[in-house]
């Protein structure tokens, strides 16, 4: 019975501390998503730039584009383009400008994508 006490206290003790985690990320990668300056070309939905034409409203991003696919191309926009990506391509031809290679860490990324995909 203790053990079992002890068992379910330590679950909801580790549960509580990674939803915690969690948070933190999102919190943070919102941060980044303005500190970055991608709020200047990228909407999501009814927050930040309403202008259209420079840059995809990322609401729902991560539902629509693989994560794979999303990692590969924020990391080297350019690059992405001209390995021949069709989905890369299309958004080029749509917004008529590349989206810059940032110098944003892996960590940072990471923490920009948890927020991103709380944005559904
Ligand atoms: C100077 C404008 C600009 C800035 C700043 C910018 N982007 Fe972009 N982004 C674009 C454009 C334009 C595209 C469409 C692809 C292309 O033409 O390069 C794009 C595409 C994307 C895509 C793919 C969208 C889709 O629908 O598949 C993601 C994800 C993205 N940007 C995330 C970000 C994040 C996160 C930041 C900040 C760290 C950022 N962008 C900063 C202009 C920008």
């Amino acid at each position: 019975m203790k053990g079992t006490l002890l068992f379910f206290g330590l679950s909801l003790v580790l549960a509580t501390g990674a939803m915690a985690a969690d948070a933190k990320k999102v919190a943070n990668g919102k941060f980044l998503f303005e500190d970055w300056g991608c709020k200047a070309c990228h909407s999501i939905g009814t927050q930040y730039n309403q202008d259209p034409t420079k840059g995809p409203d990322l609401k729902g991003v991560f539902g629509r584009e693989s994560a794979d696919w999303i990692k590969k191309f924020t990391k080297d926009p350019q690059a992405m383009i001209d390995s021949g990506d069709k989905r890369a391509n299309e958004l080029y031809k749509k917004y008529g400008t590349v989206m810059k290679k940032l110098k944003v860490s892996d960590a940072e990324w990471n923490d920009i994508f948890e927020f991103l995909k709380t944005q559904k």
